[in-house]
């Protein structure tokens, strides 16, 4: 029997000192230690010996216990170091390579116009508004006083969704009008802006789909000289306060009196010209279009329920597109569409 402890304790040394993980530590520890372990197996044939052999044997036996107790400890601390040891060096984080630069959005440039347009009016006791892209031919033309067969309904410019030609997409932004008058009463004052459609091919000046922004007040004693006050003061803080405006009469079936306003070429400061050639900015014109504009006509107000004798207003509508290529100098509308980031980057 005391062959057997020395051998157990031999080959348990042994094992222990090759066992390279907590597992393997495990399994050993329950093949020697354990309840059906090698040492309780010898140990249960101690009532085989004689009564001065016992407590010798007792004796050796608790040592080579203590032995596997102490070697299994001594391992298990070792092994769990190597363990962290490998776990740290796989895992190692060097602090001194360059981060990558996490390069973070910004507003498209049309936003950021429209932001800008938006937090003038808004300064101005404007209420921001938006309606529908989808329009009823009645809001769009009708009720605005466009007449049947007048040209602007034609198949070959608006997209219709149905075979009456009832149901269109919106052409202008000023059905907004009618929406906001046959709702509220007067005062009104709201800044409305909103994608919208024309048949147009896209070139550097035409895109199917564009943005405008309605602008409407309606009040007792409201003048054209309003309207003009409004839109100086808000080109200047677009365009800065020497930008060089002018009105024009046009005519909009919607206000009367109607007129359209240009602001002077910045490239060629009106001249048309630059070195002789004809501006590119302007094409020669020396003035460039930026909105249409007028006293809001007395059957547009009778059209939504407000008395045309009590009351009057002025309406205006610009291109978007057309503000942000003057503020930005973009020469070609499509860029805005493409959203080439290389394009994009440069606002
Ligand atoms: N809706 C007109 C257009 O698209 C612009 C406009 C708006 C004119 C309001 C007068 C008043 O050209």
């Amino acid at each position: 029997m005391k062959q057997q402890l020395e051998s157990i304790r031999q080959a348990a040394m042994a094992a222990l000192e090759n066992a390279a993980t907590p597992a393997d530590l495990e399994e050993l520890r329950v093949k020697l230690l354990g309840k059906k372990g090698e040492l309780t197996a010898v140990l249960k044939q101690m009532g085989k010996l004689s009564a001065e052999e016992r407590p010798v044997m007792g004796q050796l036996a608790n040592n080579v216990r203590a032995a596997i107790e102490e070697k299994l400890e001594q391992r298990k601390t070792a092994v769990h170091a190597a363990v962290l040891e490998a776990k740290l060096a796989a895992e190692s984080i060097d602090v001194t390579i360059p981060g990558d630069e996490i390069e973070i959005g910004h507003q498209h440039p049309m936003n950021q116009v429209l932001q800008q347009i938006k937090d003038i009016f808004v300064g101005l006791g404007y209420q921001v508004v938006e309606g529908p892209e989808v329009e009823l031919a009645d809001y769009n033309f009708t009720r605005l006083n466009i007449e049947e067969g007048h040209p602007s309904r034609d198949r070959s410019d608006t997209f219709y969704f149905t075979d009456d030609d009832s149901v269109l997409l919106r052409t202008q932004t000023s059905p907004m009008q009618i929406r906001v008058m046959e709702n509220a009463k007067p005062p009104i004052c709201i800044l409305a802006p909103g994608r919208v459609f024309r048949k147009d091919e896209a070139d550097a000046t035409h895109s199917p789909m564009f943005h405008q922004i309605e602008g409407l007040v309606v009040d007792e004693n409201i003048t054209m000289g309003d309207l003009k006050g409004a839109l100086i003061s808000c080109m200047r803080k677009i365009y800065g306060e020497d930008a060089v405006m002018r009105f024009r009469p046009h005519h909009f079936p919607f206000t009367e009196p109607s007129c359209e306003m240009d602001m002077q070429c910045h490239k060629c400061h009106g001249t048309g010209e630059i070195d002789g050639a004809v501006c590119s900015t302007c094409h020669g014109e020396g003035w460039i279009e930026l909105l249409g504009a007028g006293m809001v006509h007395p059957a547009v107000l009778e059209n939504c329920g407000i008395d045309s004798t009590k009351y009057s207003g002025f309406a205006f509508g610009m291109g978007l597109e057309r503000m942000a290529m003057g503020r930005l100098k973009i020469t070609d509308l499509r860029l805005i569409f493409d959203n080439d980031v290389r394009f994009l980057n440069q606002f």
